[in-house]
């Protein structure tokens, strides 16, 4: 008798559940199912609902979510608005369902109005793990979640700045059959690591159908088909690798300006060190740290043009002007925190924060970091003979030959493309959009300088975020600042770069 009564109220609870379980899994609500009859189509059942015949989109893409939810219900998809067949149940949305679809429905993205393939889920691979990379990647998801309600978002990031784990894991996963959806891809010849020929799918379609070559600015849009002539990948942003960060309390309290010279540097690298400070903060613990500072160095000690020689062959790698940067870097080495090699490039940004290190050089996806931590009490300038020149680098996203979920992956880059995407990541990540028409009033004081440096400073590409390079010689490259760091041999590694130009192909 017990137990008849456990088992009666066992099936009870279960009913109970049963209506909670499939809403739970997406049951779309119908204001009015209607049965096709002959000369019916859409615009009329549009026109009879909503007053609106041109509003026969909302009942198409709601029919068609409710066919993808119950299909035992509604077992016929509108796949040709142009046709519905006599005897079908349509699903009519409610005004205020077809309102909120109609407000967001963009008629170049057809597949708003198919519930196919915005479902399963979208891998999305990157290392943005760090404060304000995180969120700014976030941001990104919340559009794609708004436009996509249905589709699971796996954030499959591998943490360690500028990619130094992720790009090994990518690598084995693209070669192993098993890649994500979509990743993270640096603008220029990072590409080429990838053998994007077998890799990766180009993307010029997506550029055409969605007016990619107005939106972004022609120099960008160079970098992009670097390699190839092909557009691998659709950007999200523009970072500046060249920026000075200072901690102003610091700087006030002990009467110093930004250093613009090298000379500068040191009368500012010793005032600080005078008073208890350290005055250049670094952390070199992901081996490309150093490889990034000197990238700036070399800006600044040669000046764009011969900076952007080094990467075509036109300036040689022994020239003087190489010593000297290595000297000048020596020079900055000697002012730094001792423990850097147990340092990441945020946890040594910690010091500036905490006011017991001066300055630091990184790249501004620092400013995203610092908002993050809520800290306001930064500067920044360019480092040391870089006035006028944006030491340049851009994040995209790309799509791997055989992407599991192809359809889900186009319409990510499609929201990383659209003016919407950009303007939910950039301000967050600490860098200026890609597209020309984001509205600057959403950035703060840093960002819109660096909108106006981009736009009048000379342009030169970062070699150590994938911009200047081939990865292979982008990779030695930062091998021999390692070793540079750890042993100050200003001939060994001259000779060094020498020979990874050598190696790369394009130095004798
Ligand atoms: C760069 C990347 C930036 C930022 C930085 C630190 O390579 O372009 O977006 O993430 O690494 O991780």
């Amino acid at each position: 008798m017990k137990r008849m009564l456990i088992v009666a109220l066992f099936v009870g609870l279960l009913l109970a559940l049963l209506p909670m379980t499939a809403s739970a899994q997406g049951t779309v609500a119908c204001d009015d199912e209607v049965v096709v009859v002959k000369d019916d189509w859409l615009a009329k059942f549009a026109d009879k609902y909503f007053g609106n015949p041109y509003a026969w989109p909302a009942i198409m893409a709601w029919h068609n979510k409710a066919a993808q939810a119950d299909p035992s219900k509604f077992p016929d998809k509108i796949i040709n608005a142009d046709l519905i067949e006599v005897g079908w149940t349509v699903c009519i949305p409610s005004t205020e369902d077809a309102d909120a679809f109609l407000a967001t429905y963009d008629p170049a993205k057809p597949e708003m109005l198919y519930a196919a393939g915005a479902s399963g889920q979208l891998v999305v691979g990157s290392w943005w793990t760090a404060g304000g990379e995180a969120e700014g990647l976030n941001g990104m998801f919340s559009i794609y979640k708004t436009r996509y309600p249905d589709v699971e978002i796996v954030n499959a990031t591998v943490a360690g700045g500028a990619g130094t784990n992720f790009k090994a894991v990518l690598k084995t996963r693209l070669i192993g059959g098993d890649p994500p959806d979509t990743f993270q891809l640096h603008a220029g010849l990072e590409a080429e690591g990838y053998s994007p020929e077998t890799y990766l799918t180009p993307l010029d379609d997506l550029y055409a159908s969605e007016g990619l070559e107005q939106a972004f600015p022609p120099d960008l849009l160079t970098l992009l088909k670097a390699y190839g002539d092909h557009y691998w990948g659709v950007p999200v942003n523009i970072h500046r690798s060249n920026v000075l960060w200072y901690n102003k309390a610091i700087f006030e309290a002990n009467n110093l300006t930004p250093p613009a010279t090298w000379e500068e540097f040191v009368t500012v690298a010793d005032a600080l060190k005078a008073a208890g400070i350290t005055p250049f903060v670094l952390g070199t613990k992901d081996g490309w740290e150093a490889g990034h500072i000197f990238e700036d160095v070399l800006a600044g000690t040669l000046g764009a043009e011969k900076y952007n020689g080094l990467w075509t062959g036109a300036t040689p790698w022994s020239d003087p002007g190489v010593t000297q940067a290595l000297e000048n870097f020596k020079m900055m080495l000697s002012y730094a925190n001792t423990d850097h090699s147990a340092h990441t490039w945020d946890s040594a940004g910690e010091f500036l924060i905490a006011g017991s290190g001066g300055m630091m050089i990184m790249g501004d996806w620092t400013d995203g970091w610092f908002t993050s931590k809520g800290f306001t009490g930064y500067g920044w300038a360019p480092p040391p003979g870089t006035r006028g020149i944006f030491v340049a680098l851009s994040d995209s996203f790309a799509m791997p030959a055989n992407a599991p979920n192809e359809t889900n992956a186009m319409n990510w880059l499609k929201v990383c493309g659209s003016l919407e995407g950009q303007e939910a990541f950039n301000p967050q990540k600490g860098s200026i959009c890609a597209r020309t028409d984001c509205n600057p009033a959403l950035f703060n004081a840093y960002l819109q300088s660096a909108m106006v440096d981009w736009g009048q400073d000379a342009i030169v590409a970062s070699v150590a975020h994938g911009a200047a390079a081939y990865e292979s010689w982008a990779t030695d490259y930062k091998d021999v600042l390692t070793l540079f760091v750890a042993s100050g041999d200003v001939a060994a590694a001259q000779a060094g770069l020498q020979q990874a130009c050598v190696d790369a192909g394009i130095c004798q």
